[in-house]
């Protein structure tokens, strides 16, 4: 167990004695709003975690919350690495292998998002049924393993995806559903991207979520990803597009996504 689990280990066993993680929920730009949500908090900052990110992207506060949601435990992780930051699309490996040696098997991740598709406008709530991995990077670069060759056929768990599909049905919630395309940023696209990106049969662009996708697959966690729309990609609107209109937007389709996810976790036996 690396140092990091040790910590969390021994003040989960503190503040939650004999109780089971049930899921581990990375929270994307401006999807801070989760955290308020969860009942008997443990905060642990990021910089008390030995390997954890020093996330310097506003909007990603760098803490694990622990606490109950639905009356379920489960550990929000509030602020993620961007490959954009140093150009280490590894770069969350420690936090992912830390939630796998305490014993977590789901894991849900959360991002902020342009949409490509006129009827997905700002403020949607996407489940990621696939993505394309447009970066040309890979988190599994340098892992000397066999376990590098990871399978993708089936990386979005089929059975958390209809649960989703079936908490946001529950909590009256639409839930569309798309191929989100990873780009590296931190610069926006172009319109001649966003509209290759429609070509090539994406629904969303981001800059996040595909290495950790890449990562929980290699490590065994079954993973589930949604992203919230805040924007129309570059060109389909005329304006110009800011991280600060992504902090802004991001809370409308998040406090749906949230709704979402609180309802999941209650389903989780
Ligand atoms: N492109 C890439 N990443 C994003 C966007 C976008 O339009 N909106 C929020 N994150």
């Amino acid at each position: 167990m690396g140092e990091a689990a040790v910590i969390l280990r021994k003040r989960l066993n503190e503040a939650f004695p004999k109780e089971t993680l049930k899921a581990a929920i990375v929270l994307g730009s401006g999807l801070g709003g989760l955290v308020a949500e969860l009942d008997d908090p443990v905060h642990i900052r990021y910089s008390d975690l030995p390997g954890f990110p020093k996330s310097g992207v506003s909007g990603h506060a760098g803490e694990v919350v622990t606490g109950r949601l639905s009356g379920r435990l489960v550990m929000v992780l509030a602020g993620r690495a961007h490959y954009y930051e140093q150009g280490n699309a590894a770069a969350m490996r420690p936090v992912l292998e830390t939630l796998k040696s305490l014993g977590l098997e789901i894991l849900i991740l959360t991002n902020a998002a342009g949409s490509v598709r006129e009827d997905m406008q700002p403020g949607s709530v996407m489940l990621i049924d696939d993505h394309i991995n447009y970066s040309g990077m890979n988190p599994l670069i340098g892992e000397h393993t066999d376990a590098r060759f990871t399978g993708m056929t089936a990386a979005y768990d089929d059975a958390l995806k209809q649960a989703l599909h079936m908490a946001a049905t529950r909590c009256g919630e639409v839930l569309h559903e798309g191929v989100y395309m990873w780009f590296s940023g931190p610069s926006f696209e172009t319109p001649a991207e966003i509209r290759m990106a429609r070509v090539l049969g994406a629904d969303a662009v981001g800059m996040s979520t595909v290495p950790e996708v890449i990562l929980s697959r290699f490590l065994g966690l079954r993973v589930v990803a949604c992203s919230v729309i805040t924007n129309y990609g570059a060109g389909m609107s005329g304006d110009e597009l800011s991280h600060d209109e992504t902090k802004t937007m991001a809370p409308l389709g998040g406090k749906k996504l949230q709704k979402i996810i609180k309802m999941l976790i209650g389903d989780i036996a």
